[in-house]
């Protein structure tokens, strides 16, 4: 039975429906239980990274975790509490979702510390492991819908840097096979789409999907937590590909066309 933490977020429900696909039991975690639809092998746990206790309890018996974290405000406490209860409850392996240019340093600041804490504690903690390092999801674009439909135009704090924009669904499939293939053992994997390409482009190509203009301007960094990997990105550092999707999941990594002719209704 495998836990996937961030079971309702945009990667683990798509992992939670993947691995209920192929037939492995699933407990998905999430604060609010009553949201998540019953499914044949699918069991539902209430659990808060801010509460150890309910952690322990989801990990009671998980072979495998998937440790998603998203805090509003960054901090490396859930993912060292999620590691410390999966180490008592037995889990054979952690998968990590982290995040690309974690622990760079860059313009004076460390891209991504509490994401390199919980990598570090995750390496220490003598539990089977593998990370895994998406580049920008090209879902990040539904953050954008309500101000598409208005005519507003989308902010930019990277200016134009092309980064390797990567299908979500591409790394929740990628997850599903690091949590129940083998030979990921100690494995850190960097998730790329298949071409880096800038919000601008991105705005071009949905666009013409949506039969419509998308203005881009560029702003400032939305919090002084990111200005590091804001930095970082818009300097170039990230119009980074890799060949992991591609030698992970057998094909080649979705494009952001296909990604926004596919989700053309959400916008
Ligand atoms: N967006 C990107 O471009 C990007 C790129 C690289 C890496 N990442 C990384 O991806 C991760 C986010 O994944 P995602 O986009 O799939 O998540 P998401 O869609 O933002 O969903 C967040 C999930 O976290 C759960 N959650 C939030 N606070 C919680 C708490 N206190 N206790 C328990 N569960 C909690 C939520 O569950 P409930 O509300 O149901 O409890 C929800 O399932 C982050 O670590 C981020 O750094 C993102």
């Amino acid at each position: 039975m495998i836990l996937v933490t961030g079971a309702t977020g945009t990667i683990g429900r798509h992992v939670v429906e993947l691995l209920l696909a192929r037939g492995v039991p699933v407990r998905a975690m999430t604060r609010a239980p009553e949201r998540v639809a019953a499914a044949d092998g699918l069991e539902v746990v209430a659990a808060d990274f801010d509460d150890p206790a309910s952690l322990r309890r989801a990990a009671d018996g998980a072979d495998a975790v998937l440790l998603i974290t998203a805090p509003a405000t960054p901090t490396e406490r859930h993912d060292l509490a999620m590691i410390d209860a999966a180490r008592e409850g037995g889990a054979g392996r952690v998968v990590k979702l982290s995040a690309i240019g974690t622990g760079e340093r860059y313009a004076g600041g460390v891209i991504g510390e509490w994401h390199l804490r919980g990598e570090e504690a995750l390496r220490d903690s003598g539990l089977p492991w593998t990370i895994l390092r998406p580049s920008v999801f090209a879902s990040n674009m539904l953050w954008w819908a309500d101000a598409i439909q208005s005519g507003t135009p989308i902010a930019d704090p990277v200016d134009g840097a092309r980064q390797g924009v990567v299908d979500p669904r591409d790394v929740s499939a990628v997850a599903a096979e690091a949590l129940t293939g083998d030979g990921h053992d100690k494995a850190l994997y960097t998730l790329t789409g298949p071409a880096p390409i800038s919000l601008g482009e991105q705005a071009l190509i949905l666009g013409e999907v949506l039969g419509r203009d998308i203005a881009v301007e560029t702003a400032p960094p939305p919090d002084a937590a990111w200005a590091a990997g804001i930095a970082w990105s818009r300097d170039g550092h990230n119009a980074v590909v890799t060949g992991d999707v591609e030698r992970l999941l057998g094909r080649p990594p979705g494009t952001f066309r296909r990604w926004a002719e596919e989700h053309r209704d959400a916008f």
